[in-house]
């Protein structure tokens, strides 16, 4: 199984205690790492974590700058720890505008965990899912250009196969925190058929019990892909 997480809320929460909003972000890194401990018994075979978005560049230089911190420190910490478990972390989004420290800690990550595959973690930094289909559709065009693709030959597995997430499962449900109720530009062609869940509960505030309460409500579900109810 397959689940996105959009973390919202970790600005409200902090202003909302008298911290400071990065303050809400470190708190939400600790939400991440009580969720990934408990995929494996939730069945959750993979993550997608929606960390920052290339909308997010219009946020204050401060935050900007504390939640890349905040980026590099948790991933470098554990990193050992995570390849040991035998996780694959995976990068969506693009390293255009990102400083050299993360790109590396990106290039790093994603090779020494590339052989995993008991657990596959993607960490969707400077994503966009309009900016993702740009640059599929860039890879395709240039490809046809060269003559390694024939134009007729374009279909919906060409697409996926040129996204971040390629080869991966569709995220089968979303999570957003904080009330929201959009998608905000993550996984925009991926979630064709995903069902959602929403929580009034700000980032920070979300916990292994509330994560549960979410799968539970995704099985009692019942998933048609546009047939008949059931089949
Ligand atoms: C949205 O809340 C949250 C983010 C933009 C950042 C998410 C980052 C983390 C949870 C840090 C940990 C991540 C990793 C990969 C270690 P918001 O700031 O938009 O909240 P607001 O809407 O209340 O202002």
């Amino acid at each position: 199984m397959h689940v996105g997480l959009i973390m919202d809320g970790n600005g409200r929460w902090a202003t909302r205690k008298g911290f400071d909003r990065i303050e809400g972000h470190k708190s939400g890194a600790k939400v991440v790492e009580e969720i990934i401990r408990s995929c494996s018994q939730a069945g959750v075979k993979t993550l997608t974590l929606y960390a920052f978005s290339t909308e997010n560049w219009s946020r204050d230089k401060g935050e900007i700058k504390g939640l890349m911190d905040l980026f590099n420190y948790y991933i470098s910490r554990h990193l050992t720890e995570m390849i040991s478990n035998g996780i694959r972390i995976k990068f969506l989004g693009s390293k255009d505008g990102l400083q050299d420290k993360i790109v590396n800690l990106i290039n790093n990550a994603t090779e020494k965990s590339a052989y995993n595959d008991k657990f596959f973690l993607n960490i969707a930094i400077n994503y966009g899912g309009r900016d993702e289909i740009v640059r599929a559709v860039r890879k395709i065009a240039k490809n046809v250009k060269n003559g390694l693709i024939d134009i007729d030959d374009i279909d919906e597995k060409t697409i996926t196969s040129m996204l971040d997430t390629s080869s991966q499962k569709d995220p089968d449900l979303i999570i957003r925190t904080a009330g929201e109720q959009r998608l905000s530009n993550f996984l925009s062609w991926q979630s064709a058929y995903s069902e959602f869940y929403f929580s009034g509960l700000e980032w920070p505030e979300f916990n292994k019990t509330e994560f549960f309460k979410a799968l539970e409500s995704y099985k009692s579900r019942v998933r048609s892909f546009g047939a008949v109810a059931g089949e």
